[in-house]
């Protein structure tokens, strides 16, 4: 029924509890998702015919800007299902939701340019293009989107100076300690302005002083960028420093902190 006198009454409880009459009325919209999975199953078929369920019935909602990190036993998932929230490999069920597209059913061709322009990946070893400088590796990834070469160059100075690395633009990976190697993978994967960065083990190559930079690092580049985290990690000082710990088992992922 239409009583005149609600919204008058709605607005004296907001008013009595501090709160503006717009606070009470207005539904309150759902954060659109840096990234989201929907009841991700991944099952690989071995050699045998034999299956290994790895993941199943996962789901995860990552906010933009949010660091969230993947904790688990070794074997559990953990890469698994960052190549999976990354497009690198297809779930046998459920959805991967980036810029309202479902990688798990993008066609390769759409989802290798969503990939390249969404989304930045760092690995537990670099994997850096040997044949080319500091500067060309991080280069490459914008020209592949179609960035001008001098604006691509002028991007890739920036962020290399931004991880420390501006007298180091002309080096090969071989002739960089490892440390160095990972901060340019860092800036690699931030040329094209993800929404997410997606970094599978990125310290577990270093020693923890260098661990230690390369974790400030992640969190300097979130404040400035905004760029979402999900980061897999058996560091405990790393897990330690995102808003949220998820852990995988048991082919699940579960809340892990906050309990
Ligand atoms: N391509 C594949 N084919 C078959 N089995 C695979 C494949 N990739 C991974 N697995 C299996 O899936 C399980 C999960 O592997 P995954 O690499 O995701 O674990 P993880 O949690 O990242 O472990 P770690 O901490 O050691 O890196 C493991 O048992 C692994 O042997
Ligand atoms: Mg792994």
């Amino acid at each position: 029924m239409n009583d005149p006198g609600a919204s008058a009454r709605d607005a004296e409880r907001a008013a009595a509890a501090g709160l503006a009459a717009e606070t009470v009325v207005a539904p309150a919209a759902p954060a659109p998702a840096a990234i989201e999975a929907r009841g991700l199953r991944k099952t690989y078929t071995e050699e045998d015919g034999s299956e290994l369920t790895v993941l199943d019935g996962v789901e995860v909602r990552v906010a933009p800007g949010e660091a969230v990190a993947i904790i688990g036993a070794s074997g559990a998932g953990k890469s698994t299902l960052l190549h999976l929230l990354g497009g690198l490999d297809r779930p046998t069920a459920g959805a991967v939701l980036l810029d309202g597209h479902d990688l798990a059913t993008l066609p390769e061709k759409e989802l290798a340019a969503l990939r390249n322009r969404r989304i930045g990946f760092v690995f537990q070893f670099h994997h850096l293009l040997r044949e080319f400088s500091a500067l060309e590796n991080v280069m490459i990834p914008q020209l592949i989107a179609g960035t001008d070469p001098a604006a691509a160059a002028e991007r890739a100075r920036e962020l290399l100076d931004a991880v420390g690395l501006g007298r180091r633009l002309t080096h090969r990976p071989s002739e960089l300690s490892g440390g160095e190697q990972q901060r340019v993978a860092v800036a690699r994967a931030l040329a094209n302005r993800p929404v997410v960065l997606l970094a599978d083990e990125p310290s577990g190559n270093l020693d923890s002083h260098t661990s230690e930079q390369l974790h400030d690092l992640f969190f300097r580049l979130r404040a400035e960028h905004g760029v979402a985290m999900v980061l897999a990690t058996h560091n405990r000082e790393l897990a330690d420093r995102a808003d949220r710990i998820l852990l995988v088992k048991d082919c699940q992922l579960r809340s892990f902190y906050p309990a």
